[in-house]
């Protein structure tokens, strides 16, 4: 496949095709794979201790001697969450489990852990990581100072056009595109309306508006989707849904299945998981909440809060309290190893370039 470019050159890969960073779905042998495939594998590290970030760093570089990025949670807590909010929600979301059998341990709300970028970027600076991309915001000054000092190629993810200038004047190198299609969290950061626009409508306006390197994501599952977003402007793909049935996912059993049955309609944007805006597939925890008509609390607290449930239901296998995060074209993603999935998505792409 011939589609070299200047992002391709910068990152030293052969083909400008992304996998994307999905927390607590890729796992180093992921990353590893695409990587070795000569694409750019992605390793999800947003609000993990920084030991943990070590030793996964550690665990890709086993793997693949191959170019590779880390994605970080870019996020400001807010400093004074609502303990009110929190205590409805949590006495809600205890009925609603013992409505459904399950015993789940209340949440303290003094002992919600939250490890921030600032205290992950030591990790990736000693590791010597040389490429990051960050979503929900972006590092202030002091962290792109730091960033910049290390010589760190930065991808910011915008999901409006506007978004896409903020990250671009603060001094990001690419900027990731993210449609409404998209599956998991929405890279949203900036006040006001949550943007809900389309990958198609999207991609060029903010190729238009920035003048660097911009990557495409939402919805892209095949070739077909690789060379439109190259026609609207793209310098790369980002594709996440693709992977989730890989045989290197961690996605969960019941979060599997689900996928393989389902079509454009049969996911959602909600924040009942985490207090953030993010796309999965509709189950009873989403819809119960939004039906309780209760205010969902700020990330990382309603995250820190539905955590033990998810926990739980991922030992028993229930879709019913699992956070299911899929795009709306997930339905086509299939059952292969990483490799394989890639190879075909450069076999598909190399076809229609011609
Ligand atoms: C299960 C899942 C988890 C995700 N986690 C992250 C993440 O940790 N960091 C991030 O920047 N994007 C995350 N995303 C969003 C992806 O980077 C990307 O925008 C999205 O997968 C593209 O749309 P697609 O799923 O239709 O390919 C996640 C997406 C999914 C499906």
């Amino acid at each position: 496949m011939e589609w070299k470019n200047e992002f391709t050159r910068t990152l030293g890969i052969t083909y400008p095709l992304i996998q994307a960073p999905m927390l607590g779905i890729t796992t180093p042998a992921m990353v590893a794979a695409v990587s070795n495939s000569g694409g750019l594998g992605s390793l999800p590290v947003g609000g993990l201790p920084p030991e943990k970030v070590t030793a996964l760093i550690r665990e890709v570089k086993a793997l693949t001697q191959q170019p590779f990025e880390v994605n970080l949670f870019t996020y400001e807590p807010p400093l004074h969450p609502d303990r009110k909010t929190f205590d409805d929600m949590q006495e809600f979301l205890q009925r609603l489990y013992r409505a459904n059998g399950l015993t789940v341990t209340p949440v303290n709300f003094e002992e919600i852990p939250y490890y921030s970028w600032r205290d992950q970027l030591p990790v990736l600076i000693s590791a010597g990581i040389k490429y990051v991309s960050f979503t929900f915001g972006m590092p202030d000054a002091a962290g792109f100072a730091l960033l910049k000092q290390h010589h760190i190629y930065l991808m910011g993810t915008a999901t409006s056009a506007e978004e896409a200038e903020v990250l671009k004047a603060a001094g990001v190198d690419a900027i990731i595109a993210q449609g409404i299609e998209a599956g998991g969290h929405r890279g949203s950061f900036l006040p006001g309306e949550l943007p809900q626009t389309g990958i198609m409508a999207l991609l060029p306006q903010v190729v238009d508006r920035v003048r660097i390197p911009v990557i495409a994501a939402g919805g892209i599952m095949d070739g077909r989707g690789v060379v439109a977003a190259k026609m609207l402007g793209a310098s790369a793909v980002q594709t996440g849904s693709i992977y989730l049935r890989a045989h290197e996912s961690a996605a969960t059993p019941p979060h599997k299945a689900a996928l393989a049955g389902i079509t454009d309609t049969d996911t959602l944007l909600t924040r009942a998981f985490s207090g953030r805006w993010a796309r999965g597939i509709r189950n009873t925890l989403i819809t119960e909440v939004a039906a309780s008509g209760l205010p969902v609390n700020d990330y990382p607290y309603q995250n820190a809060l539905t955590q033990p449930v998810r926990t739980i239901a991922r030992e028993l296998d229930n879709p019913a309290f699992i956070a299911m995060w899929a795009g709306q074209a997930a339905g086509k993603a299939r059952a292969w190893s990483t490799a394989d999935i890639f190879a075909e998505l450069v076999r598909e792409t190399a076809l229609l370039l011609g």
